[in-house]
Order: C-alpha cells, then structure tokens, then sequence
C-alpha cells in the first residue's frame, strides 16, 4: 500500500480522472449518508436510487484502488468492495462479485494495473505475464476477460519502466471501460428501431420482450446489451413490459434484470425458467433479446444455460430472437460454437441450494435437492446462429453468419 500511495503522489494524473464523489447505501438505504463514489464520467445513465453508477471504478480517495459492486448480495444488499490486488480482480471474476462478460473483461484490464502496482520493480514483465494468465484462468467462457487482458499486455509491450506501464495500465482500462460504455450505448441506439417497428406494428399496445440471465448495466458498464436498446426505447416513451427469465441456479434474472428494471421504472415479470415457451404460444412475447459471453465468426453464441431452450421455442413460435453484443465478446478465430466454446461447469452447491431472505429478514440459503444426488451445473449452452434472427452490435445489426460479421467488422478479418 505504500508503495502504491508513493507511486500516485508522483504521477497524480492517472486517478485525477476521479473528480467526485458521491455515496449511497441505495438498498438498506436508511437515510445513509449520500457519499460514497462517483467519478468523472462522460456518460452515465443506469441510476441506483436516483443516483448514477458504473459498475467498476477507481477508488476516489485511495489512488490506484479499484471498486467494484458486490453482485452477489443483490438485490438485498448494495454493498461496494475494494480490489487492491490482482488476486483480489481474479477472485472478484471467480466468485462472481463481478460478472457478466464485459466488466469481467474490464475488471480484468484493471486486475492487470493491480497486479503491475504489486509487482516487484525489477521482475516487473516477468510477473505481468503470470498475472495475465492468472486473470484469464478465472472463467473460461466469456472471451472478454482474454482479449481484454491480451490487449493490456499488447498496450505495455513498449513500456521500459514498471513506473512506465503503470502509468499506461490505468490509462488502457480506463480506455477500455469508456469503449464498453459507448458501446453499449449505441447497440441500444441501433437495436431501438427494432422495438420501435413492432411498437408501430402494435399500434403502440406494449412490446413484451423476453429476456434470460442478467444482461444489463451490471453485467457492463452502462447500459448493457439486451437492456440497451430496451432503456432507449423506454426512455423514448414506448410502452414495454420485460419478461424476465429467473435464470436458476444463479437467479440472475430474478435478482439481477429484476433490481435493474426496477431502478428504471420498467414494468416486467419475473418467470420460472420453463415459462418462456408457453407465453410465447400465446402470442404473449413480441421479442427476444439476450446477451452473449462469446460469439463465433459463424454467429454461434455461447449465453447463460437455457437461452438456447428459448431460442429454439422462439424458432418454433415465429417469434424474432436478437443477440445483443460488443465486438470485445466475438471470438474471431473461432468458427463452431458448440464445438469450440469452452463451458464452463460450476460447483454442485449453486445447484443444490437457493440464497435468499428467509422469514426473519436475513439473508441464508436452503437445502433444495434430495441430499446426496448428484447434480450437474454447466454454466452456459450455445445457441446455433441458425436460431438468431440477428446480432446488435455497437456498428448495427447483422445476421449471424460469418458474412454478417465480416460485413461490420472488416479490419479484424484478414
Ligand atoms: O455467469 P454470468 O452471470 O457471468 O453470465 C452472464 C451472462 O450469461 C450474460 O447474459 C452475458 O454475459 C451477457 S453480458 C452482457
């Protein structure tokens, strides 16, 4: 820590971009007092209590320190923790305090300029490079988290100094952060005309969108990718109701989509996991928009497990099914998801228990299966680009297919 604090009093300008604070305890909000974090954003929409918040941000006051909001006590508690070192970024991505493929791409970015700020001076490159490969090794699934390591080695690849690529770390993720947000923005920007077409279509009746896990701000920056285009088109006055997946075992629709949705006003219904083909042959879904953790240049996307179950009811049912995405989440050297795409397989307890409030107000977790029965966990499943109407990307929509993809993203194809 000394050292840390030694180093940012030399080189100030890297957390200058901290520029004010503000505080909420937004949850158990008993009066607390309105201080805690808040740095100088270009943009910021997503509001906890009316306040304005990122999901990954530099401490204001310790220089260098990364904060970040504990998702795993949502929707119950909002509580922030501090990273302070790249072990405290991998353990943030491992256990799921952070999650959703682009912030754990940035937390990674930041877990690297933790883990220069730890280093020793001398073996400064030596040990960046295990830190690069601790970090990528905290889930295999969404690919942010290793292009975005990968490109913050790349980006200090010219640096001389451990000085020298601190100061252009900091600089890097904060870059990248910026990127997520301005492209979360504009897929909501260029996913809105689709909501707005069945809106017309609807003569301005409610547009009922289905969504799975937890693909909003919190799993970005701002914004998020499914959630995007669904906040534009809400913050422009067309009426939308969100069918919210609870998304077992983690519940991130339950807990995560839910609270989201709730902090913007938005009207939506939280349904067990097995609803969505029901609603949708009653005519009760005009549209599907997911996330995605890792996209093939043939349009194949890896998305929490179950999004393909509702990808093949929309197929059958007529019913669009959009991809929301970065290009930081397509996997342009891979070319067949359900062969390719690494899944991860996550421990049996998140299967065999439930957290939640139980009857006397704390939060605790309850047995749920017959103890002593095996269960399996896969974390994700990949949905054929077959099923995907389409892909919204930060550059527009196209098809999911490799000409698709090429078409908006040229310079990364040779
Ligand atoms: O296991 P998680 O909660 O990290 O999984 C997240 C998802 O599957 C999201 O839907 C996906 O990352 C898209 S995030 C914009």
């Amino acid at each position: 820590m000394q050292r840390l604090l030694h180093h940012f009093r030399k080189s100030h300008d890297v957390a200058c971009n901290v520029s004010c604070i503000i505080s909420v305890n937004p949850i158990r909000d008993v009066a607390c007092n309105v201080s805690t974090i808040f740095c100088a954003f270009t943009f910021h929409s997503m509001k906890v209590n009316g306040t304005p918040f990122h999901t990954i941000w530099l401490h204001p006051e310790i220089p260098g320190i990364v904060q970040v909001i504990d998702q795993r006590k949502l929707p119950f508690e909002f509580a922030v923790v501090d990273l302070l070192t790249a072990r405290d970024a991998f353990d943030a991505i491992r256990n799921m305090t952070v999650r959703g493929a682009p912030l754990i791409g940035v937390t990674g970015a930041y877990g690297i300029c933790l883990g220069l700020l730890g280093a020793t001076t001398g073996n400064w490159r030596t040990e960046l490079e295990a830190t690069a490969s601790l970090l990528k090794s905290a889930r295999p699934t969404a690919v942010n988290l290793a292009i975005l390591v990968d490109e913050m080695c790349l980006a200090l690849a010219d640096c001389t100094t451990n000085e020298m690529a601190i100061q252009q770390a900091y600089r890097e993720a904060s870059r990248f952060k910026d990127r997520e947000i301005a492209w979360s923005e504009a897929i909501g920007e260029n996913g809105l005309p689709l909501i707005e077409e069945i809106s017309r279509k609807k003569n301005g009746a409610t547009v009922n969108i289905l969504t799975h896990c937890n693909a909003g701000w919190l799993a970005c920056i701002d914004w998020g990718t499914a959630t995007a285009p669904i906040y534009k088109a809400f913050h422009k006055g067309i009426p939308i109701h969100v069918w919210v997946d609870e998304t077992r075992p983690r519940n991130q629709g339950a807990r995560l989509t839910a609270w989201e949705l709730s902090q913007e006003g938005i009207a939506h219904t939280v349904i067990p996991d097995n609803t969505g083909g029901h609603l949708m042959q009653h005519g009760m879904v005009d549209l599907c928009i997911v996330g995605s953790d890792r996209t093939t240049l043939n349009g194949d996307v890896a998305n929490k497990i179950g999004t393909y179950l509702k990808a093949l009811a929309a197929n059958d049912n007529g019913i669009p099914f959009y991809v929301a995405l970065p290009s930081s989440t397509i996997d342009f050297t891979m070319h067949d998801g359900v062969k390719e795409i690494p899944i991860e397989q996550r421990e049996a307890d998140e299967v065999t228990t439930m957290e939640g409030v139980r009857e006397d107000g704390k939060v605790g977790s309850v047995q749920l299966v017959n103890p002593g029965s095996p269960v399996a966990n896969y974390g994700f499943d990949v949905t054929p680009a077959r099923l995907v109407t389409g892909l919204i990307t930060e550059r527009g929509v196209c098809s999911a297919s490799e000409a698709g993809i090429r078409g908006l993203f040229p310079e990364r194809l040779g």
